[in-house]
């Protein structure tokens, strides 16, 4: 049985991109396989964060796993710091990494770009990730194609880990979802959709209301063509749309350009809207009655029983291989 890992962070609203790039895929898989879904606040502290709106967006993204179809008795479902292998992983693989190619990150680079001052723990972010997904023995980790740089990483520090200390890891497996792995931003569509996007028409929150959507959809950046047709080269927005559109109804490019054949954009976009606000629209009634539960702590603790009785195991492997501590446990 395949064990499959991953995270999304507990920063902020969660996105149109962060869904169809990664949490979309996650129910699916699920019913494939021993399927581990982190909360991971410990990557969320590499950028400053308020305490207080970390403790809610924790909460909130925990609702959100279980509202887009997590269900806690196939998955398991944790937060990263009530797990300690995690930290402790993530040290040792800090110690085999080399500060070149943490600083030749591009996420490292974009988020450090102009600033005067830099967390430590944004440049040591990716061993901590590699940690994350190396500890559960994991072979297929899904996620959003701006993660593939790390998931390379990832791959090569478990190769020099096994070579220098020997076998302790399974190399990991990327999965792409088929349509989507980068969602683009409304605004100006060869960039990613992001979170932290400071024009709030870029960007499509997971829990916007549908005239929200509609109205951000409607303002979305096209073209002068006036024709549906999927080119990502010279028609970005156009085919950015397009493709959340088949992601969430799950129609094929082809039959998407045939519906709107002989429309404008207005019906176009009027039809993307229609189709994201139906699909959208159960995932946020079941956010609304799960966020208040005390069911989701209960998942919660027994989502760390379980993470912490794989993991602590992989840590105690990685400590003996290296020579860390007494004698072999
Ligand atoms: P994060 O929290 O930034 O994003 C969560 C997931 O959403 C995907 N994503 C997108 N996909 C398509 N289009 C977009 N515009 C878009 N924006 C975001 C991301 O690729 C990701 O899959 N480092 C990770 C979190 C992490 C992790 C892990 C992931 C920590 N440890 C272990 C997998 C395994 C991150 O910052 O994701």
């Amino acid at each position: 049985m395949k064990t499959i890992f991953s995270g999304v962070q507990p920063t902020g609203v969660i996105t149109l991109g962060n869904y169809i790039g990664a949490l979309m895929q996650f129910p699916t898989l699920q019913d494939e396989g021993n399927a581990i879904y982190c909360i991971v606040d410990q990557h969320a502290i590499t950028v400053p964060q308020d305490p207080k709106e970390l403790q809610s967006n924790i909460r909130t993204l925990a609702a959100t796993y279980l509202a887009v179809g997590i269900d806690p008795n196939k998955a398991t479902l944790f937060i990263q710091s009530e797990v300690p292998a995690h930290a402790q992983a993530g040290w040792m693989l800090q110690c085999v990494a080399t500060i070149g190619e943490l600083e030749r990150m591009t996420q490292f680079k974009d988020k450090s770009d102009g600033k005067e001052s830099v967390n430590a723990g944004l440049l040591t972010y990716p061993p901590l990730m590699a940690g994350d997904i190396l500890l559960y023995n994991t072979n297929i980790v899904p996620v959003g194609e701006d993660q593939k740089q790390h998931i390379e990483l990832t791959r090569d520090l478990a190769e020099r880990f096994n070579k220098r200390f020997g076998e302790v890891f399974v190399i990991p497996e990327i999965q792409l979802p088929k349509a989507g792995a980068r969602i683009k931003s409304l605004q100006e569509p060869t960039k990613k959709m992001s979170k932290s996007d400071p024009n709030t028409k870029a960007t499509i929150r997971l829990l916007d209301t549908p005239k929200q959507i509609e109205k951000k959809i409607k303002s979305a950046v096209t073209d002068s063509d006036g024709y549906v047709a999927f080119d990502e080269t010279n028609k970005p927005g156009v085919s950015n749309l397009l493709t959340i559109e088949s992601a969430v109804t799950g129609l094929d490019i082809a039959s998407l350009v045939k519906k709107y054949e002989g429309l404008g954009y207005g019906a176009f976009k009027e039809g993307v809207a229609t189709s994201l606000i139906e699909h959208l629209t159960p995932v946020q009634e079941r956010f609304n009655e799960l966020i208040h539960s005390d069911e989701l702590d209960r998942i919660l603790d027994e989502g760390a029983q379980k993470a912490n009785a794989i993991a602590s195991k992989t840590v105690k492997k990685m400590e003996n291989a290296m020579g860390l501590g007494r004698k072999l446990r």
